[in-house]
Formats: structure tokens, sequence, C-alpha cells
């Protein structure tokens, strides 16, 4: 068995495939674009993640296939990048900030708070698919500490009411949608 089989099998006991299958033809689009252009496997890699919102084991196989790229060079670079999802996500991504301003500002209480709204813990989902909660590092808004941003939007200078109550606005606007 080569190198290439045995990476493709830890990938997948790692990182089981979803229930649903995968619609690969959402990515004809973007590999017509790129896929024969050199370097431009990381472009690939971040639209396929926009599509999918992850990056399934068949999505890379598939790219690789397509652009003539090693299988174990596309995992390795949509392993190396924390920007890469390898796993699905919900629909909401919480990024709760965890550097030293929102640290010494009360993160950890706002961990806390969304962890006990959630009922989930730290780098979970939600079991609706809702919400996944994620630390980062500085999301570069230290003046507004605490601070999370969901789906692209910041709010800061939070407390675990404020964020419970910015939780349950989603939640509700999701419920009325
Ligand atoms: S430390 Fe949280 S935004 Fe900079």
């Amino acid at each position: 068995m080569g190198c290439t089989n045995r990476c493709e099998e830890k990938l997948e006991k790692k990182f089981p495939k979803a229930d649903e299958a995968v619609d690969l033809s959402l990515l004809e689009p973007v590999l017509e674009k790129y896929a024969q252009s050199p370097g431009s496997l990381i472009t690939i890699l971040q639209k396929a993640q926009d599509i999918y919102n992850y990056l399934p084991v068949e999505v890379l196989k598939f790219i690789a296939a397509r652009t003539g790229v090693k299988p174990a060079t596309v995992y390795g670079v949509a392993t190396f990048y924390t920007q890469f999802r390898l796993t699905p996500v919900g629909k909401h991504v919480i990024l709760l900030c965890q550097g030293t301003a929102c640290h010494v500002n009360g993160s950890e209480n706002i961990m806390t708070a969304l962890c006990d709204e959630l009922k989930i813990k730290e780098g979970e989902t939600t079991p609706d698919g809702m919400f996944t909660l994620q630390n980062v590092a500085c999301l570069g808004c230290c003046s507004l500490a605490p601070v999370m941003m969901i789906d692209g939007e910041t709010y800061g200078e939070l407390t675990p009411d404020k964020a419970r109550q910015i939780i349950r606005g989603i939640s509700k606007q999701e419920q009325g949608a």
C-alpha cells in the first residue's frame, strides 16, 4: 500500500464522512477556472470551503484528481492552514477571542455563559447544526475586549448576559426565518 493510500485512510479515520453525499458538481465552476492554474490550490480550497462550509474528504480527493496535485499534498495544505476546516461546522460560527486583552477582560466568563446557553463545549456544534463555538486568538479589535465574532460580525464589550442575548437574538431570527 502506497503512502498516499495510507494518508487517505488516516484522514478518513480522523475526519469521518458526513452522512449526506457531497455534490461535487458544485465545485465544477471553480475547477474550470482554476484547476489548470499553477499555484492556485489554496484559492480552490478556499472556494470549496465557501461552497461546502468545510472540506469533506471526497472534495479533497476530487480536487487532487482534477488539478493533478498529489492527494497527500492537498491534504497537507488543508490540514496545515488553520483557515481550513475538515469537519462540518454549524450555520453560525461563534469565534470567541482568547487573546490577552480579551482574556484579562473576562473572556473566560463569556465562554462559560456561551457553553451554558448553547449546551455545548468549546469546539463543538449544537445538535441542531445551528451554532459552532470556537476559541480564536486576537481578532484585532482589542479596545472592544472581550470580543466575539459571529458570521463575520464583531460583538464587543461583552458581558455574559450580553453574549447570551446575542445568541438568543440569532436563534429567534432563525425561528422566524
Ligand atoms: S485580544 Fe481579543 S480582540 Fe485582541
